[in-house]
Order: structure tokens, then C-alpha cells, then sequence
């Protein structure tokens, strides 16, 4: 564990594939500890700060609640509240932080406030989502699989819809555990190049098959899972219009899961809109995990903050 301690949380690729599987281990054991009622504290007398800029369900509560479990206490900082919302700038805000707090987590647009914040931080940065990546979301993600699958290398993960943050850390996150992870996304919302050039290096390693393509069935044909995310993500609400075009042949619904497995599982990280990105058939049907991958974001970022932090 002293391995990972004083680390950031930016993107997966700063993480082995033994690294990646360490934590979805540590996470999957305290999560055992939790339902047995054993209590393990690693964060006693330690604060973390979650600095908000967008809106948050599982995000905040999980860390909060996280915090707490391991004996530790969280602030929660909405951006508006704090001086940065009023342009104190990441650099000061981050050297500042640093003289009280043990960690921090921040939810953000732009994926520079994140690396601007661990660059001036001398304590551990963890990404709690911004407009390129979503890992923490990931890590749990991939313990849901683990959980149901025994396993990630080999196996098929189908990603239909916007090519956003969660596409772009579930393709960095395949890429590095040998995950074969399929993207159809409608022209025009393919993921950002530069992050499929990432990924094409970290697969050549690993052995995974990282493919973005234009046909949802051919992602997924014979797909041990299924994933999907909103049309429009925080701060593109002006577009649903727009996107609701772009995507009506994207929605995950019974006829496209015919193609896949017939035991695959679906994920959304959620919130999720039936009948756009998922009709409630799919999402509320007997192959949906949703809530077990919403409450591994407690497990998995525990993992996160008891290596990192504690
Ligand atoms: N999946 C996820 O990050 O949810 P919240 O936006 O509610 O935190
Ligand atoms: N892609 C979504 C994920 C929300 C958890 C968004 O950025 O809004």
C-alpha cells in the first residue's frame, strides 16, 4: 500500500495494469470489511477537500461518505463558495490547500484545472470527473466486472454513444488491463484523437483491441458489456436538442442487446435517461447492474483514498 501514497488520481494510464487491479482488489476487500461491520480507518485525523465545480450525486456522496468510513473527514467545496469561483487562481488555491488538507478531490470542466491542481498540490490530486476523463468512475466500473466476470483481460466492453469523458477512460482503462473495448459513436462525436493515439500505445502492451467505430451493432456483437452515458453532458445541455438527432440510432435498447452475449451485463455511470441513451427495458432489465456499479464508486474510491491518502 505505501507503494501508492502521496499519488495522484489523474487518468488510469498513471497506473499499471497490477496497479489498476491492486486497487479493484483492495476495493472488493473493503467492501467485505464494510458488510461484515469491520472497521478499518487508514484516514483517522486526515481531511480531504471535494472542490465542485458541476453537479454531483454519487460523486459527493460517496467521497463524503468514503471519508467517514475510513475514520477521515471531508469538506465539501462548491467552487461558487470558495475564492476560486472568483478567480484566486489553481495554482494558489492548490499551495494553500496543501497547508491544511491530506487530499483533494475536484470535479471540473476543463481537464487543465486537474493537472494544474496536482502540478501546485503537494498532496494527493484525485479526478472526480472533468470534460476528458472519468476514472474514479472507471475503477468502479471495472471492480462491477470483476465482480460479476471474475475477470477484465479478454473480455468485450460495447460503449455506445457520446464520445465523452466516460468513453475516454473506459478506452484508457481497457487499454492498459487488456480490455477490448468497442466505441460506436455518430459522426462528429467520436472521442478526442489524441486520447485514441494513447490509447493505440497502451494496447500495443497490454494486448487489447481499442476500436472506435460507426455501427452500434458491430460493438456490440458478441459483448460481455454493454455501457452507455448521456447524450449531452454537463455543460453541453444547449446541444440536447442537437443531440438528439445525432444519436437516435444510438440508443441501447432490446433489439441492439440481441447481438450481444446473452449473459452480458449493462453499465451507465448515471444519472441515465430512459428511452434516449437507454430504453427502460434495457436499464431496468434483469442483465443491469447499474446500482452495484453505483455503490462500488463508495469501494472503489475508498481503495483510492486509503492508498493514496492514508
Ligand atoms: N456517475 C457519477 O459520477 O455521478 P454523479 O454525477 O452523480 O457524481
Ligand atoms: N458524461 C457525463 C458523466 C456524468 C457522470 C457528464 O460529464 O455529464
Amino acid at each position: 500500500l505505501s507503494h501508492f501514497k502521496g499519488k495522484d488520481f489523474v487518468e488510469l494510464s498513471d497506473y499499471t495494469a497490477e496497479e489498476i487491479h491492486f486497487l479493484i482488489d483492495l476495493a472488493i476487500e473493503l467492501k467485505r470489511k464494510q458488510k461484515a461491520g469491520e472497521s478499518y480507518r487508514p484516514l483517522e485525523g486526515k481531511t480531504v477537500g471535494l472542490i465542485f465545480e458541476k453537479s454531483s450525486t454519487r460523486t459527493r456522496v460517496s467521497f463524503e461518505v468514503g471519508t467517514f468510513q475510513l475514520g477521515g473527514h471531508a469538506l465539501f467545496l462548491s467552487k461558487n463558495d470558495i475564492q476560486m469561483g472568483r478567480g484566486e487562481i489553481i495554482a494558489d488555491t492548490a499551495r494553500v490547500m496543501s497547508r491544511y488538507l491530506d487530499g483533494i478531490m475536484i470535479r471540473t470542466f476543463g481537464h487543465e484545472n486537474v493537472t494544474e491542481l496536482a502540478k501546485y498540490a503537494d498532496i494527493p490530486v484525485i479526478n472526480g470527473l472533468s470534460d476528458l476523463g472519468h476514472p474514479c468512475q472507471v475503477l468502479a466500473d471495472f471492480q462491477t466486472i470483476v465482480e460479476s466476470k471474475g475477470k477484465l483481460k479478454g473480455l468485450k466492453l460495447a460503449y455506445i454513444g457520446d464520445g465523452n469523458n466516460m468513453a475516454h477512460s473506459l478506452m484508457i482503462g481497457g487499454a492498459r488491463v487488456g480490455l477490448d473495448v468497442y466505441v460506436a459513436t455518430p459522426e462528429g462525436y467520436e472521442p478526442d484523437p489524441e486520447v485514441v493515439k494513447q490509447c493505440e500505445a497502451l494496447a500495443a502492451e497490454s494486448g487489447a483491441t481499442i476500436k472506435v467505430v460507426r455501427d452500434p451493432k458491430e460493438a456490440v456483437q458478441d459483448a460481455d458489456v454493454i455501457y452507455t452515458d448521456v447524450w449531452a453532458s454537463m455543460g453541453f445541455e444547449e446541444e440536447q436538442k442537437v443531440r438528439e438527432q445525432a444519436f437516435k440510432d444510438y440508443q441501447v435498447n432490446e433489439e441492439l442487446v440481441s447481438h450481444a452475449k446473452s449473459d452480458y451485463i449493462f453499465l451507465h455511470c448515471l444519472p441515465a435517461h430512459r428511452g434516449e441513451e437507454v430504453s427502460a427495458g434495457v436499464i431496468d432489465g434483469p442483465n443491469s447492474v447499474i446500482f452495484d456499479e453505483a455503490e462500488n464508486r463508495l469501494h472503489a474510491q475508498k481503495a483510492i483514498m486509503a492508498a493514496l491518502i492514508g
